[in-house]
């Protein structure tokens, strides 16, 4: 309103303009002649016959479900819009995990658009920035023009790709602002879209479609399993990567581990699933270690968390707790051992029909025993167990629902995942862990600074559970002999 009643100074008018032009990386001057050049003189490049993405054959059904769970509204998901790091630098996009899991797009600003048809059905829509205008210079004079930021796919090749019609997603605001009728919208991805509806949702009703999304991804089909074994093995390898390298780490820091698995997940996927956890020594005992600029020592244990994320959004997350000198010191083994017990216990426990919350039971059962025998708590384990007193060392949870998100599927109802049955088709990780503190003065001084996890990606099968992660050794006895073959 004050821009249009105030008029600029010329000062403030020639800051501004050099402003946006500094923006599109353009000296000023831009002539008639050269804008004229710019319009002309490019090859047709539409590209023809394209085949159908891998997902598109199963994106159509789990709209066709979303469209049934919510018959005669219109459903609106968007993949999200860039995010500003600084100045006019953006973090790297990734679209969200609904929006990716309904259409099997990925591009920024997408939005997929489910318009009631009737008292049931939906016709979808995906709203996508189509090719750069040449011809109004967009394409070279805006931040977002192909000519910065890449080639997009046209709106005609992206209806071939999905399988569902594309529409230019600058239109769709409006559209939205005129359209009657009920509505729902994924909040948290997009303000431009959030804005148009912002009179026409409530709360409620959104966070109804935002647990259905995530409830409908608890089962895995056959096309998700694949892409969680394919993150899994990338990362299998990206840990083998990592053992090779402990000298170079030593001579170093934990970034360098850090630099090294994320070098494995760009090359074959298209990420980590989630901030690395490089942990050296004492730094094991810190949950969410991401600084990962510790020092890595030999005699020290190395906790390393991470995960490859496949190209389609799929991702592993795996933790080993390794010797960094290749052999355990006997209290290293005696925690590691113990730790392994109790995962062993939870892997056990996931099998079909089996409650979610059993794999953890078991597992902190172990683990409350074995602090029991080693004197750092007074029996009996049961009391131990009902009053939760282990979790001083157990800390976590034993494990989450792994697919698109690492911790998937967590706007679920709690009956529908933490109080619910395990089926066949769900993933999920087994994660106990033991953390003593450099600071615990509750423990003898030998187990202060190790921290041990052993997490693994458990499929629930027909008829009980395979570990898709069982490409790197698990037992303490084998790491060792694993890591002196990759150190050569
Ligand atoms: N990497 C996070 C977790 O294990 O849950
Ligand atoms: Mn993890
Ligand atoms: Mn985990």
């Amino acid at each position: 309103m004050a821009d249009e009643l105030t008029p600029e100074t010329p000062e403030e008018e020639q800051a501004k303009k050099k402003h946006k032009q500094r923006k599109n990386g353009l000296y000023p001057g831009v002539s008639e002649e050269l804008a004229e050049s710019m319009r002309t003189g490019w090859a047709d490049t539409e590209l023809h016959g394209l085949e159908p993405i891998a997902q598109a054959a199963h994106t159509a059904a789990r709209r066709a479900a979303l469209s049934a769970r919510f018959p005669g509204e219109r459903l609106v998901v968007p993949a999200g819009r860039l995010k500003t790091r600084s100045n006019d630098s953006e973090y790297a996009f990734r679209a969200s995990t609904e929006y990716a899991y309904l259409t099997g797009d990925q591009t920024e600003n997408g939005v997929l658009v489910l318009e009631p048809t009737g008292e049931s059905g939906h016709t979808a829509t995906v709203y996508l920035l189509p090719r750069s205008n040449r011809e109004n210079g967009e394409f070279w004079l805006s931040g977002n023009g192909e000519l910065w930021v890449g080639r997009r796919h046209s709106l005609t090749e992206a209806e071939q790709l999905l399988g569902l019609p594309a529409k230019d997603v600058r239109e769709l605001a409006e559209e939205l602002t005129e359209a009657e009728g009920p509505v729902r919208v994924l909040r948290g991805h997009d303000t431009v879209i959030a804005t148009a509806l912002t009179d026409k949702v409530t709360k409620e009703r959104d966070a109804e479609l935002r647990v259905y999304l995530s409830e409908a991804r608890v089962v895995k089909d056959e096309f998700e399993i694949g892409e969680l074994q394919k993150a899994v093995d990338s990362t299998v390898r990206g840990f083998e990567d990592v053992v090779k390298v402990l000298d170079k780490a030593e001579a170093t820091s934990e970034r360098y581990i850090e630099g090294t698995f994320f070098l494995r997940a760009r090359v074959e996927g298209n990420d980590v699933g989630y901030g690395s956890i490089c942990a050296a020594g004492p730094h094991a005992t810190t949950l969410h270690w991401v600084r990962n600029d510790g020092d890595v020592r030999s005699g020290d244990l190395l906790l390393l968390d991470a995960g490859v994320e496949t190209h389609t959004l799929y991702t592993a997350d795996v933790t080993r707790t390794l010797p960094i000198s290749g052999t355990y010191t006997d209290i290293q083994r005696k925690i590691y051992d113990a730790v392994y017990a109790s995962q062993e216990a939870g892997i056990a426990a996931v099998k079909p029909g089996a409650k979610f919350r059993d794999f953890h039971d078991a597992s902190q059962y172990v683990l409350a025993e074995k602090l029991v025998e080693w004197g750092l708590l007074e029996g009996p384990v049961e009391r131990v167990v009902e009053l939760g007193l282990q979790r001083r060392w157990t800390l976590h949870g034993t494990g989450h629902m792994l697919g698109m998100d690492v911790h998937d599927c967590a706007a679920a109802r709690t009956e529908a995942y933490v109080d619910g049955t395990l089926e066949p088709g769900m993933c999920l990780t087994v994660e106990p862990g033991l953390y003593f503190q450099a600071d615990d003065l509750t423990v003898p001084e030998e187990f202060r600074g190790i921290g041990v996890r052993i997490e693994d990606d458990i499929l629930v099968t027909e008829d009980g559970n395979r570990n898709l992660s069982d490409g790197l050794p698990r037992t303490s006895e084998e790491i060792e002999a694993w890591m002196a073959r990759l150190k050569g």
